[in-house]
């Protein structure tokens, strides 16, 4: 039993070496596209962990204090992996005034967590974040990667079903 976890985080290690080899492979300049780097890697597995984050400062030269700094600054960076479906709710000033914290509690409501967690079921991860560059349309969210904008309580509740509505196809 220990034997088989311990083959299994190894084999765990030897894929992320290699999606970030692979990552690397594509820039030249590591230390002006660590921000990109991260991204990449966030994106492909949905986390960056900080033992990526010690194996990117070892690939890159990069002081790993760093790779720690971006990841901790920006909220679109999780140490975990995160749910199925991430939901990034603005909360820059134009969201704000424009009323995000009506959508705040309509998330809370509808997926029994607050920002920061990830439902039991694994199906969503919501994270606030500072201004998502959409202001004109506040209040907005972005869903898996997607903005959706000019929200209210009716949208965000139709968001959501429809979500469930897709995972639940693709499981059946
Ligand atoms: S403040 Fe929300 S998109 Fe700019």
């Amino acid at each position: 039993m220990v034997q088989l976890s311990v083959e299994s985080s190894i084999s765990k290690q030897r894929n992320t070496e290699s999606l970030i080899d692979g990552i690397l492979e594509n820039y030249n300049d590591y230390s002006r596209n660590i921000i990109n780097i991260l991204l990449r890697i966030q994106e492909k597995q949905g986390f960056v962990s900080e033992q990526d984050a010690i194996q990117l400062s070892d690939k890159t030269h990069i002081p790993l204090a760093k790779i720690f700094s971006i990841l901790s600054f920006y909220n679109y960076f999780s140490f975990k992996r995160a749910g199925k479906n991430l939901l990034l709710l603005c909360d820059g000033t134009a969201c704000r005034v424009q009323g995000n914290r009506k959508l705040r509690q309509t998330l809370k409501d509808e997926l029994d967590i607050s920002p920061g967690e990830t439902t039991k079921d694994n199906l969503f991860t919501l994270k606030e974040v500072r201004c998502l560059g959409a202001c004109a349309l506040a209040p907005v969210m972005m869903v898996n990667g997607k903005i959706y904008g000019n929200l209210d309580e009716k949208k965000v509740k139709e968001i959501i079903s429809g979500l469930k509505q897709e995972s639940g196809k693709k499981e059946s």
